[in-house]
């Protein structure tokens, strides 16, 4: 059973949120970016978490911060606000960290308009819809501050209609990929690029980034961002957030390409790749979902 703290959507400016979202919005829109901050925009569940860790690694290297906070306090979460618990615009206020890190799953046109005005750079990663919406769906069977999942099938369809929080993937990675022809400093990154070949992708970065790592330093990134290492390591995992589960879902599940597999019935399947069709226009736009 559900606990009773699950949240509804709500409807934000024509996007699906909740309130945790929505609430510290006067400081969201006015948040004062910096010319030199990095702004990590991803769908929930594309890969966030393992490009920040990346990100933090290649600017600060493991250092004392890196091992002892948690990676949702190097890498301030822009929109979440939990009164008297975490606030995303606070911790990027008061981030000590020269670039600072920060992290949002909102649609381009949510975005506080001073990332744009200073110029920000912005990493992008944008994962197949299949594999995002089976993470998303695990996601929320676990995490207390997610709407609940339901069954797999209603779901499905939900994933389908958008209503998810931060509104329906197809827009999201279309409006992002759109912003990219009209806004150059977004570096568009995908999952199943990374889960190829994590060096290849981490180069790119760089090389958007202005950064030259020595070989042992990238070394040092690639290893400490494999999937294992991260997934026992409790300042990348996610354990120590206590509306999550653990025991139903761990944050760090699989980390592959390809899982839909195990979820999605073939008629799922036939109709998924219907809807696709009629949503994702974009011939330049083009998803890998097995590799
Ligand atoms: P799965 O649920 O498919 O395993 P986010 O950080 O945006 O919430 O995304 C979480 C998803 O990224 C989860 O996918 C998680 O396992 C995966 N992930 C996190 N770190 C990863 C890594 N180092 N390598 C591959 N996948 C990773």
């Amino acid at each position: 059973m559900d606990a009773p703290i699950r949240p509804e959507l709500v409807d934000f400016h024509g996007i699906s949120m909740t309130k945790i979202f929505t609430e510290n919005w006067e400081n969201i829109q006015n948040f004062q970016a910096r010319p030199d901050d990095i702004l990590i925009a991803t769908y929930a569940k594309a890969g966030t978490t393992w490009v920040s860790q990346i990100l933090d690694l290649l600017y600060f290297g493991q250092t004392e911060r890196h091992k002892t906070l948690p990676i949702y306090e190097r890498v301030p979460f822009l929109e979440l606000h939990i009164p008297s618990y975490m606030s995303g615009t606070e911790q990027a206020d008061n981030l000590p960290t020269s670039p600072r890190l920060i992290k949002t799953h909102l649609p381009y046109q949510l975005v506080p308009k001073s990332f744009w005005e200073q110029n920000c750079r912005v990493v992008y990663v944008a994962r197949n819809a299949k594999d995002n919406m089976v993470s998303y769906y695990h996601f929320n069977r676990m995490n207390q501050g997610q709407p609940a999942a339901g069954d797999w099938n209603s779901f499905f369809q939900k994933f389908m209609e958008g209503k998810m929080v931060f509104g329906p993937w197809y827009d999201h990675v279309n409006g992002w990929w759109k912003k990219k022809q009209t806004y150059p400093k977004i570096h568009y990154m995908f999952y199943e690029d990374m889960i190829e070949d994590t060096g290849r992708e981490i180069d790119k970065l760089c090389s958007f980034l202005g950064l030259s790592p020595s070989a042992e330093e990238k070394r040092m990134v690639v290893g400490g961002t494999q999937f294992d290492n991260m997934k026992k390591n409790e300042m990348a995992n996610y354990s120590t957030i206590p509306m999550m589960d653990f025991k139903i879902s761990p944050f760090m599940r699989k980390g592959k390409v390809g899982d839909w597999k195990n979820h999605f019935t073939v008629a799922q399947n036939e109709e998924f790749d219907e809807d696709y069709k009629q949503k994702m226009k974009d011939p330049t736009l083009q998803f890998r979902t097995t590799i």
